[in-house]
This record gives C-alpha cells, sequence and structure tokens, in this order.
C-alpha cells in the first residue's frame, strides 16, 4: 500500500521536470527517458523487438516505434530494469547496472572533473566540461548503425584510423554484427561496405559531388552527402540533410544492406526509399578482374574485349570470381619475352562504367599528360578522366567494374595493337589495293611469323591451355571435315556484317545473309560474345551439327574463329520460315495441298533422323521450318542443341 502511494509521486516529480541534460544527481532510470529541448529526440532504455534485454538509446521522440539511431550499452545489455545512466565520479558518462557494475563508459582520459551531458536537438548526446563548456565526448563520434543529419563518418589517409557504422547482429540483438560502412581511407575517398572487413560493395569514387558509382545521385534522395577533406589526411563524409520533416535516417541492417528509411506517419512505419546493394552486379568483383557486370545482360558477367575467362569451365559454370586474362601481350610483355617489339599499344575505351577499384590519383594532370602518363609506364594497364577527379590510373588489375546505361565515367584500357586495329578496314583496303597485293602478302608473311615466335612464347610462357585448344580444335575440324573459313572471307561475304544483310536475331547472336567469293549463297550466324560460350563447347556443337547430314536439315557449311569471333555458316534458304507462307493471305494460296503434305512429310522425316535416325540424339530447342526453293524446305535447328 505504501509503495502504491509512493510510485505515483516518484512519476510526477521526474516528469515535472522534462529535461534534457544528465549530471551526477540528476540521472537516468530505467524506465525514465530525457527529451531534447526542441522534443526531436529521446533518450531512454528500449528493449528491441523480441527482446526482454534492457539498452540505452537514443530515438525520434515522434515515431511510435522505438528505432534507435544510437545504443550506449550494445555489447553489454541490462538483464533488468535495475540500469541506470549517469555521470560517474571522473566526470566520464556512464551506464551502470543494479550492483553499480560499468556496462558502458564514454571513457574520456581521467581526471574530467566536473561534466554534464546534454541531449541535443539533432540526436547528438554531448559530454561537456563544467565551467569552459568544451566539449569532450559526443555520441556522434561513436556512430551505432544510423547515420542521421549532421553526422560524420571520418577516415584517415595516414593513419588508418576510421569511424564506421557497425550493424547489429540481428533486429533483437543491437551489438556489433558482421558489417560496417564507412570511408576508405586509401586513395581516392570512396564509400564502402565491409564484411567482417571484406569489402562488399563500393560505392565508386568522389568526385567533389557524387560518387561515379552511383549514377543519378543528385537526381535520388540521397544527396545530403558531402566529403570534405581537411588537408591533414583526414576525409569526413557528412550527412548534411536528411529529409528531416519526414525523420529520414540512413541504416546499415544487420544483412548488410546500406538503406535510406523514412518514417510514414501516416502508415506508422519505416518506407525505405533506397538501397544498396540493389542487385548482383553491386556485389563488390562480382565478374572477378578484367571481368564486366552488366545487370541488363545474361549471364551479367563478360570479359573486356582482349581478355578471356581465366578458366573456362568456372566461368561457364557462372562462378566468375576468379576473372579474364589479357589475350595478347602488351608491348613490353613482348619485348621482355625477346618476340618483336611490334607497333605501339592502344586504349579502348569503355563508356559509362564504375571505374576499377585501387585507382591511383594524380589530381594536377590534364586529360592528354594523363594518357601519356599511363601510355609511357608499362606497368600502367588502365586510366581515366573524371571532372573533379581528374586523372586516375591502374597499375594491377581491374576490379569491380559494372557498367550503365548512363552516368558513370568513361574508362580506357591499354590493349595489344593487334586487338584494336580494325580488321574489317584493313580488309577493304587490302581488296582495294589490288596491285600491292605482292607487298601485302610479303608483309602478312612477317606478320604471321612474327605472330607464330609471338604466340609460342606466349604459350610457353602462359599456360598450356591455348596450344592445346588450338589442337583440339585442329582435330575436331580434320575429324568432321568441316572447312575453316576466315573472317576476311565472311567479312567480304557480308559486306562487313552490313545491317542490310541482317537476316534476323536469334538468342545467340544476328545472322547475316553472304555470298562467298565462288557465288554460293551462305547465311552466317554470329555468335555474341555474351552468350559466354567457350571454344571447347562451341567447336563441340560444331562437329556435332556438322555430323548431322540429312536431306531436310539446313547444313553447316563451316565456321569461322578467330578475332574474338565464333561463327557458324549454313547454307542461304532463301525463302521465310514457313509461318510467313501459312498465315499470309496471298502467300498461303501458294501451299497447295499436294505441297502442304510434302513439307509435313519433310518435317517428319527431319525430326526422325534427328531424334532416332542420326548416330547423334538430338534434343533440339529452337527448330524452324523452311522453304528451300522449290524442294520441300529443310528444318533449321537452333545452334544450343545438347546430344545424349
Ligand atoms: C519476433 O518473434 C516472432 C515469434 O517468434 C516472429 O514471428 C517475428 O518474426 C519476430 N520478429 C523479428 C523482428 O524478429
Ligand atoms: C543479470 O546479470 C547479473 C550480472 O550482470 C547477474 O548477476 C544476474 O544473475 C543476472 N540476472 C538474471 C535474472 O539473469
Ligand atoms: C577505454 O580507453 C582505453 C584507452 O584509450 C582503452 O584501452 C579501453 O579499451 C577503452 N575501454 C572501452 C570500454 O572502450
Ligand atoms: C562540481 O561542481 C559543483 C557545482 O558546480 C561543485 O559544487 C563541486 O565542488 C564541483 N566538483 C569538482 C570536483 O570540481
Ligand atoms: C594539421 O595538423 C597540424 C599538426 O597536427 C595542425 O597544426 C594543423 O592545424 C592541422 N591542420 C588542419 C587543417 O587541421
Ligand atoms: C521530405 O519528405 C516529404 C515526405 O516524404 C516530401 O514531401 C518532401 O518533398 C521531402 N523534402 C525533401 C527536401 O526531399
Ligand atoms: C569459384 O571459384 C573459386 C576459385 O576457383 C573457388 O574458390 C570458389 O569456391 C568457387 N565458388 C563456387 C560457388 O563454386
Ligand atoms: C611506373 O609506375 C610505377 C608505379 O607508379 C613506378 O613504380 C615505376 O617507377 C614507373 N616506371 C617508369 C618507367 O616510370
Amino acid at each position: 500500500m505504501v509503495a502504491l502511494l509512493l510510485l505515483p509521486c516518484f512519476f510526477c516529480l521526474q516528469l515535472g521536470a522534462a529535461r534534457d541534460t544528465i549530471t551526477s544527481s540528476q540521472y537516468v532510470k530505467d524506465p525514465d527517458a530525457i527529451v531534447s529541448a526542441g522534443n526531436k529526440f529521446k533518450l531512454g532504455f528500449f528493449s528491441p523487438v523480441n527482446s526482454t534485454n534492457r539498452y540505452v538509446g537514443i530515438w525520434f521522440s515522434s515515431v511510435t516505434a522505438i528505432t534507435p539511431v544510437w545504443v550506449a550499452n550494445r555489447n553489454k545489455p541490462l538483464n533488468d530494469s535495475s540500469g541506470v545512466m549517469t555521470i560517474s565520479g571522473d566526470g566520464n558518462l556512464v551506464v551502470l547496472n543494479g550492483q553499480k557494475e560499468t556496462l558502458w563508459s564514454s571513457n574520456v582520459s581521467k581526471g574530467v572533473g566536473n561534466s554534464s551531458a546534454q541531449l541535443m536537438d539533432d540526436g547528438n548526446l554531448v559530454l561537456r566540461e563544467i565551467g569552459s563548456g568544451n566539449s569532450l565526448w559526443e555520441s556522434f563520434q561513436e556512430p551505432s548503425d544510423t547515420m542521421i543529419t549532421n553526422m560524420r563518418l571520418t577516415a584517415n589517409v595516414r593513419t588508418g584510423e576510421k569511424t564506421l557504422l557497425s550493424s547489429w547482429r540481428s533486429p533483437s540483438d543491437p551489438s556489433i554484427g558482421a558489417f560496417s560502412v564507412g570511408i576508405d581511407p586509401g586513395r581516392i575517398p570512396q564509400c564502402f561496405i565491409w564484411n567482417y572487413g571484406h569489402p562488399i560493395y563500393r560505392t565508386g569514387p568522389w568526385n567533389g559531388q557524387v560518387f561515379i558509382g552511383i549514377p543519378g545521385m543528385n537526381s535520388v534522395n540521397i544527396n545530403g552527402f558531402d566529403i570534405v577533406p581537411d588537408g591533414n589526411g583526414t576525409f569526413t563524409l557528412i550527412l548534411n540533410s536528411a529529409n528531416e520533416s519526414s525523420i529520414g535516417s540512413f541504416v546499415l541492417s544487420y544483412d548488410g544492406s546500406f538503406s535510406e528509411l523514412y518514417w510514414d506517419y501516416g502508415k506508422e512505419e519505416r518506407v525505405n526509399v533506397w538501397r544498396v546493394p540493389n542487385n548482383e552486379c553491386d556485389v563488390y568483383g562480382k565478374c572477378g578482374s578484367f571481368g564486366i557486370c552488366n545487370a541488363k545482360n545474361s549471364p551479367i558477367c563478360s570479359c573486356m574485349k582482349g581478355f578471356e575467362p581465366k578458366d573456362a569451365d568456372e566461368w561457364n559454370s557462372r562462378n566468375w570470381t576468379s576473372g579474364c586474362v589479357r589475350r595478347r601481350p602488351l608491348k613490353c610483355e613482348r619485348i621482355q619475352y625477346g618476340a618483336e617489339a611490334g607497333k605501339e599499344d592502344g586504349f579502348l575505351k569503355l563508356p559509362t562504367v564504375k571505374v576499377p577499384d585501387f585507382a591511383d590519383w594524380l589530381f594536377s594532370v590534364p586529360e592528354q599528360t594523363c594518357r601519356e602518363n599511363c601510355m609511357n609506364n608499362c606497368s600502367c594497364i588502365a586510366y581515366a578522366y573524371y571532372t573533379g577527379i581528374r586523372c586516375m590510373l591502374w597499375w594491377e588489375s581491374l576490379t569491380d567494374i559494372r557498367t550503365f546505361p548512363s552516368g558513370g565515367a568513361d574508362l580506357y584500357v591499354r590493349l595489344a595493337y593487334s586487338e584494336l586495329e580494325n580488321r574489317t578496314t584493313s580488309m577493304k583496303v587490302i581488296i582495294g589495293l589490288t596491285v600491292v597485293v605482292g607487298a601485302i602478302i610479303s608483309a602478312i608473311c612477317a606478320f604471321c611469323m612474327w605472330r607464330r615466335i609471338a604466340d609460342y612464347r606466349e604459350r610457353k610462357k602462359r599456360s598450356m591451355k591455348i596450344s592445346l585448344d588450338e589442337s583440339m580444335m585442329q582435330n575436331d575440324l580434320n575429324q568432321a571435315k568441316l572447312p575453316l573459313l576466315s573472317l576476311p572471307e565472311l567479312v567480304a561475304a557480308t559486306n562487313n556484317f552490313d545491317i542490310a544483310n541482317k537476316l534476323g536475331q536469334g538468342g545467340f547472336g544476328p545472322v547475316y545473309k553472304g555470298r562467298l567469293a565462288d557465288g554460293q549463297e551462305i547465311a552466317v550466324k554470329r555468335l555474341s560474345r555474351a552468350s559466354g560460350q567457350g571454344l571447347e563447347e562451341f567447336m563441340n556443337e560444331v562437329v556435332v551439327i556438322s555430323k548431322l547430314q540429312h536431306k531436310n536439315l539446313v547444313r553447316l557449311l563451316g565456321c569461322c574463329v578467330e578475332g574474338g569471333e565464333k561463327m557458324l555458316v549454313y547454307e542461304y534458304m532463301p525463302n521465310k520460315s514457313l509461318d510467313a507462307f501459312l498465315f499470309d493471305p496471298l502467300r498461303k494460296q501458294l501451299l497447295d495441298w499436294n505441297k502442304r503434305f510434302d513439307i509435313v512429310d519433310g518435317i517428319c522425316r527431319g525430326l526422325l533422323y534427328l531424334h532416332r535416325d542420326s548416330r547423334l540424339k538430338i534434343i533440339h530447342r529452337d527448330l524452324k521450318a523452311r522453304i528451300f526453293e522449290s524442294e520441300n524446305f529443310r528444318l533449321w535447328y537452333g545452334q544450343d542443341i545438347w546430344w545424349q
């Protein structure tokens, strides 16, 4: 009875003095709270969802659900409601349990003397020396998982010191989890999400206004960030203005995602307006070194031009982590191996990309000098020039590149001259200048000899794999008695893959009509590089298809594997697909019932052959019936077939 009478009175006293400060005599005891002067933030005790542990935290006072932006004793919870936050004898701000044990301390060095703590209207809890008013400690220095307006994350290039956001372990456990967010103190400032220190997401370099790796950063809601250097090696990421009217904050979730959240007063819940990682290409280094990620492609990873998968099997099974390797050695490497130097390397432009990690930064260099600096140093493999950052150079490998439809920066990658030369135009020149054919032939011979030497050395140097592939290819082709057509032949036959000669676009690449030098009409299927098919698989399919010989099947005439291209050459079917006849009011009259019977008969023969009579049993996925002049018609089967 006595207790019941006393309790309300105790609350009256506490409530009467709505305050925002903590002193050694005015402490905060569970379940009380203090409120900032403008009633924006509260500091008090709370329990996370599905937990009975008690923590001291700061949260938005206008929000009904407690969403703490800061937690004091996150690694040492209270197991009952006996907790107190107060100023200790040495002037530190502390959280004590019922046994007066210190669970958390602001841990300012000893001898502070007289101090008090105040909860400010921006959510910062500041410990000040009484008298001088100097700030001794701030909760903004020791962030939890949430960034609110005016908060700062810092990183020092020289000392490597960082302030980071660190995730909770789970929604009901605020103790320090696996993930952290902050500025990387190396080279050009950029932000990362780390998982136990390993990067899992990267924003790309800061150019003074935006992060290169977040296209449209100004237009989305995350435009309140700024990075400020202090001239002493410290970079500070400041959140200037999260949308205060709707209680905006940036939160690193326990699952490693970094989101911008608003409080929707109508629905009484948090709304996610922006987050990273948002798709597979956001994952750090998804495609390995020299791989490029494009979320719109399938598969999402491809090698840069001039590079090929380091391990084709792994790559084709969609494990891209080993990345890609250079196909033809750069000039310096050629000299190093004792081959002829040959022509100067060049740069391939990769437009609108998130530039790779580990850039070196030459701030005061104009674009032309940047290019020259890179060209003149054998170790430089790429450069980029971007407003606000200027010259970026790369030395070892190119990691974590993704392409954007727009935005990003242009990256210039160093390639051997032979990878860059435009074979199609040089071919035209060769055809035109028949007078100097002799000279050209000898030049080609010299080139071939050089290539043989270079290739030999390259192969010897790099791996057994290429030579295996090449000899395998020759064996396969000999076995199949299939001609290997040269790229120039096909370029000439299709008038340089003129768009006017394009017959259609299949899932694996466009098909062009062409005419060989001897007058034969052909259809050239140019497999797109994005198909991700390795040389071995390709040759397997060529051999299989070439072994299928039937009157009712489109014949494969040859193939071409050159200059990174893989092409299949079929006989040309002048007429369109069968459906173009059947469903066209005029053309269908051309097909009388005798013809239709013949067609059905032929289709069946073709299918019967594929399914039963051929030595190889084919499962087809992409069968198309085509009328072949006056004869029956033939089945065009897709390039992607399997055999049993
Ligand atoms: C809390 O526990 C309930 C029941 O076990 C569960 O359904 C709910 O998902 C939990 N909430 C969170 C946020 O973990
Ligand atoms: C709470 O924790 C204290 C020590 O921190 C311990 O002595 C006490 O037994 C715990 N109480 C319960 C109910 O677990
Ligand atoms: C307090 O600071 C000292 C020295 O700076 C450090 O060694 C100690 O680990 C800190 N303690 C806590 C609880 O942060
Ligand atoms: C702290 O301040 C109070 C009042 O301002 C004063 O009475 C007390 O002596 C001071 N204590 C110390 C250790 O300075
Ligand atoms: C840089 O550091 C020096 C020495 O610690 C200090 O004197 C100077 O004020 C600092 N400059 C800035 C801009 O912080
Ligand atoms: C802040 O959020 C409110 C509600 O979501 C919105 O109407 C307003 O335009 C936002 N203000 C700014 C500056 O983004
Ligand atoms: C992918 O390849 C790497 C390197 O060979 C290997 O360590 C890793 O386990 C592979 N990952 C998967 C999912 O197979
Ligand atoms: C090329 O650049 C690297 C890295 O900056 C440097 O160590 C090396 O001395 C440079 N080489 C030449 C020839 O300038």
